[in-house]
């Protein structure tokens, strides 16, 4: 590398001429983790990884990321399968290449900071389960969330990979919060943590070229360790600012496989590969190796694309220049104000995100800060009146105001962090000490929440992160429930069978015109709701001859059937069918009173209260989870609970009764 940055080339055109570079890049590959978590909503099922697990070992790789992130919750929530098991599945697969992981520091692999038993558990297991590359960040960059994480990185004798959450609060890096010196400073107080490497994390896709140029120039000169950069395609520039870090001197970067790479996922590698063949940072890969898995990967994205953004035709997205919204804040936003039928209100709430992340001390936007400010400009943007602000506090802003998240880049706005904390339970006044000193441990009450349950330590820590769907999941696994339809994999043979079917809808050919004219309607027909995508479709359908099955929704109420014309008298067997059986739970038990009805589609968490209880205006009645954050639902009338008709995990939809309140 000459004092210009430019790397120093070969006159190599040959590949039997490739030298060995002098200080070729490393490569962490990301295909069966954040690759799919970017693009598909984490859903890649492990039996889709195995088939190329083994050329994947074989390119050379520094390492491959397989776990953590999000992939813990949506395997056990929506997959079925055990997040532990994957590891060890992969590991018979790929014995050269080193495993990482990412830890959410005391987060783990979820979106609170847990007791320090629960993450001395979770970490051991990890480490004993197979990984060997821990990538630990904290959405607050407050390291202090790392230490009980790290004594046992440690004493594993694993990698402590420090990361640096990148942030922004303009366009470039610069201005007086997130500039050169505050991410200098934080690698400098990682490497005396003890890192073995340091990590610029990136999650969306900020850093731009020169950005990334400057910052691992700086990085290089004032640490000793390895820097490694993680950055995101989604507005662009991943690749430039990838190929200007290795000018700069990065030593590992991040990438996925072609299949896996781009849009709101990581640059690709291929073309990387070739960009530096022959130059002293050469990767050394087989573009050929490369080329046969993408072709491999290639054949399973049919089975995901129903989980991929396709709102959009363009790769890249603007928005997280303009608005510093991550991708997965953003798709998280667009869902959940479609599901309140407010997605108009998005560009508001855009204009609400850097109102509330300036309250809350212009905190970086990561899981789970970039959902506990999405989900607050939410609320304030639907729910909040006139002049009052913050009418709708979501539990998690709470916790955060109270310090339970660990320091804030710049302190909390005085009056929203006052308003957060009346009536606060664990005080109104704010902690200043590590977040793990304050959380009570918690294992012992899982072991004993999960007996007749939970087989092992594992199973238990399930539990311990997702009490609700970890419960639920572990009755799946030991065969105590059966498992939901929607948890089986989906077969290549099935997309297609989809496939077909949607063509034909759009075609209009769903239902093919008969040959013969149509009989009149009959009055026993079955109501089928169809949703292909967007397109939803009323199928009625009628049994051909036999007895009809009487399934109408409102039985009584139903139209009497047309007597047939060659039968004179009614069939005996018009007295009136068995009523079906009612729909479950949640409708049937009404109350007395006043309703009080989900604002949002969630999960139930709990009720706070119970029948016979009497509550004031404004009393917490219930917690609703939605958008994996807590919401405590306030009761609108003074009276008496007269009906708690949800059970807890149960869905709701927006507009359900949750709880009856008689004035
Ligand atoms: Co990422």
């Amino acid at each position: 590398m000459d004092k210009h940055g430019i790397l120093e080339m070969t006159t190599m055109r040959y590949e039997a001429d490739r030298p060995k570079a002098s200080n070729p890049v490393k490569i962490q590959d990301l295909s069966f983790r954040d690759g799919h978590q970017s693009l598909f909503a984490t859903r890649g099922r492990t039996e889709d990884m195995l088939h190329v697990a083994e050329m994947m070992d074989n390119v050379g790789f520094y390492s491959m990321e397989v776990w953590g992130g999000a992939t813990f919750d949506t395997m056990h929530r929506y997959l079925g399968e055990d997040p532990w098991e994957r590891i060890r599945t992969l590991k018979k697969y790929m014995t050269k290449t080193p495993f990482s992981m990412l830890l959410r520091g005391q987060n783990l692999v979820g979106y609170q900071n847990y007791a320090d038993d629960v993450v001395r558990a979770f970490v051991q297991r990890a480490c004993d389960n197979g990984i060997d590359i821990f990538r630990v960040f904290d959405a607050l960059n407050d390291f202090r969330n790392f230490q009980t994480a790290v004594e046992v990185i440690k004493k594993n004798g694993k990698h402590f990979q420090g990361s640096i959450c990148y942030s922004l609060t303009e366009q470039r890096m610069g201005g007086d919060i997130y500039n050169i010196q505050y991410f200098v400073d934080k690698a400098k107080q990682l490497e005396k943590m003890g890192a073995d490497t340091v990590c610029i994390k990136d999650m969306a896709g900020l850093v731009s070229p020169y950005d990334a140029y400057n910052l691992i120039k700086a990085l290089k000169e004032n640490i000793k360790v390895p820097v490694h950069l993680h950055t995101h395609f989604t507005s662009g520039m991943g690749d430039l600012s990838l190929l200007k870090a290795v000018e700069a001197g990065v030593d590992i970067i991040d990438t996925c496989v072609g299949p896996y790479a781009y849009r709101t996922s990581h640059p690709a590698i291929e073309p990387l590969v070739i960009t530096l063949l022959g130059t002293n940072r050469d990767t050394g890969f087989d573009i050929r190796l490369l080329n046969k898995i993408a072709k491999e990967m290639e054949k399973d994205i049919p089975k995901y694309m129903q989980f991929a953004n396709t709102t959009k035709y363009g790769i890249i997205d603007t928005d997280v220049i303009i608005h510093q919204t991550p991708g997965g804040m953003l798709s998280n936003l667009v869902n959940q104000l479609r599901q309140m039928d407010a997605l108009d209100r998005l560009e508001d709430v855009f204009a609400e995100v850097p109102k509330v992340r300036k309250d809350l001390g212009q905190i970086p936007l990561v899981t789970p800060t970039s959902q506990i400010v999405g989900i607050q400009a939410v609320n304030n943007t639907l729910f909040d009146t006139g002049k009052e602000r913050y009418t709708r506090i979501t539990e998690q802003v709470k916790d955060l105001c109270y310090g339970l998240y660990g320091k804030t880049t710049l302190p909390i706005d005085k009056d929203v962090q006052k308003k957060a904390l009346k009536g606060y339970p664990k005080g109104e006044k704010p902690i200043t000490t590590r977040p793990g000193d304050v959380i009570p441990d918690a294992m012992p009450q899982v072991k004993e929440e999960t007996k007749g349950l939970a087989k092992d330590i594992d199973d238990e820590l399930i539990v311990a992160i997702y009490n609700l769907t970890g419960k639920k999941y572990l009755r799946i696994k030991h065969g105590l429930e059966p498992m939901p339809d929607e948890m089986k994999p989906i077969t290549l043979e099935e997309v297609k069978a989809q496939e077909e079917l949607v063509k034909k809808a759009k075609a209009g050919l769903l239902v093919e015109k008969p040959s013969t004219p149509a009989p009149e309607k009959p009055a026993d027909l079955r109501s089928f709701d169809i949703f292909i995508g967007d397109e939803y479709f009323l199928v009625e359908v009628s049994e051909k001859g036999g007895v009809p099955t009487v399934v109408q929704r409102a039985p009584a109420a139903a139209a009497p059937r047309p007597a047939p014309v060659a039968a004179p008298t009614p069939a005996p067997a018009a007295s009136p069918a068995p009523a079906p059986a009612p729909a479950p739970a949640p409708a049937a038990a009404s109350g007395e009173g006043t309703p009080v009805n989900a604002p949002m589609p969630g999960m139930f968490v709990k009720y706070e209260v119970k029948v016979g209880d009497k509550v004031a205006v404004g009393d917490t009645v219930l917690v609703l989870e939605a958008m994996k954050m807590y919401n405590n639902i306030p009761s609108p009338v003074a009276g008496t609970v007269t009906a708690t008709p949800f059970s807890e995990g149960a869905s709701v939809n927006k507009g359900d009764a949750l709880i009856y309140i008689k004035a």
